[in-house]
């Protein structure tokens, strides 16, 4: 399809449907999926990210901040949705008027959010977090029960689960992932023994919903792989994910440059021979890195062309050389298909030395998208 505006980020809704389903089926009938869709939506937008999930079936969505919960809510979204970084105590108000569940990990917030539950008359949900070993947000094992204890004090705090979050479930070897697993394991076992119901409690991202149906308890909590893509690069997962964002820009101007020629800011690239050169409007503004510099690739009539020089600003330069009938105008694929020929996210970001997750995030948040499939 011919674009009309010089950058073109597009969201393809279907894909993002197809990829529902596709790790729904990996799941046993009674697992429940929560759509991560934090950080806007990985990029990808929160709201009509959300809205295709709601109307796949989701059961769940799970955003950052309390601000991203409110912006659900203000758009009519009434599906559960857990706050995966929990709140500030003083957020504990609003969390709470807008049914929103917590990730719960410090004692203050759970008293803020009791006493707020108590004055409006509701229970609030809360899923308390634990560290088997991430490293980062949650209550040590140790501390588990003696922080349930504390909270069996406080009616107005409906306890859900316990929930963590697992540090390496994307690799082969799953010896710290299983370690991880056990340490939760015992820990709900020891949680029920003291009374507990919890009846949603959940570690599984999208590596482990793919790789561990052990881990799977009640629900699953995919990110990547709804956006299509997947969690280790070096091992396709075994059902066909579809990519979700694509971004393609016009050419600018072509040109042929002589041999000894210079290419963009710091003279980084100098054409060996005769250089057949189209310039991009994308740069580091619109989040392609420049450290793609002299090292990734455009597609241009479905074939690699390579950036030559520095990505600038908002603008980068790549080779068409031998690429028959290039012109001003034409288009060209940076993210996505063109042809036979794919340029995927875990290229670009191996390109970066990074991971596709931060690809996503920079590029959908630096360029207006233009949704599909809606
Ligand atoms: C707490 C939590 N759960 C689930 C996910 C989803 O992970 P993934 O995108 O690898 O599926 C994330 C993402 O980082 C997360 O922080």
């Amino acid at each position: 399809m011919m674009i009309t505006t010089m950058v073109d980020l597009a969201i393809d809704l279907a894909a993002l449907e197809h990829n529902y389903h596709r790790l729904h089926r990996l799941c046993a009938p009674q697992v429940k999926m929560m759509g991560v869709v934090k950080a806007d939506a990985y990029g990808h937008g929160l709201l009509p990210v959300a809205r295709k999930l709601a109307a796949a079936g989701a059961d769940y969505l799970g955003v950052g901040s309390l601000e991203e919960g409110l912006l659900l809510r203000q758009a009519g979204i009434t599906l559960p949705v857990l706050l995966l970084l929990g709140i500030l105590p003083e957020e504990a108000e609003r969390a709470v008027a807008a049914d929103l569940d917590v990730a719960l990990f410090r004692p203050d917030v759970a008293q803020a959010l009791a006493a707020a539950a108590g004055l409006q008359g509701k229970r609030a949900r809360v899923h308390v977090k634990v560290d088997t070993g991430m490293g980062r947000l949650g209550v040590l094992p140790q501390e588990v029960l003696p922080f349930l204890a504390a909270l069996k004090k406080m009616r107005h705090l409906q306890v859900m689960g316990l929930i963590s979050h697992l540090a390496v479930a994307d690799l082969e070897d799953k010896t710290y992932t299983h370690k991880q697993l056990g340490e939760f394991n015992s820990l709900l076992d020891a949680a029920r023994e003291a009374g507990w119901k919890l009846p949603l409690s959940h570690i599984s991202n999208s590596a482990a919903l793919w790789e561990l149906p052990e881990a799977h308890v009640g629900l699953v909590r995919p990110g990547l792989m709804l956006y299509g893509s997947p969690p280790s690069p070096d091992r396709p997962p075994p059902v066909d994910l579809q990519p979700v964002m694509s971004l393609a820009a016009r050419v600018l101007q072509v040109k042929r440059l002589p041999p000894g020629s210079s290419i963009s800011y710091g003279c980084t690239y100098t054409t060996p021979d005769w250089c057949d050169l189209a310039v991009l409007p994308v740069g580091y503004c619109n989040g392609y890195s420049r450290l793609f510099s002299n090292r990734g690739a455009v597609l241009i009539h479905g074939r690699r062309a390579p950036i030559r020089g520095r990505v600038c600003m908002n603008l980068t330069m790549v080779e068409v050389t031998g690429i028959p009938g290039v012109k001003a105008g034409d288009r060209a694929v940076l993210l996505g298909r063109d042809r036979e020929a794919v340029l995927s996210a875990e290229e670009l970001a191996g390109w970066a030395q990074t991971i596709s997750y931060e690809i996503f995030c920079a590029l959908g948040t630096a360029n207006l998208k233009r949704y599909t499939g809606v």
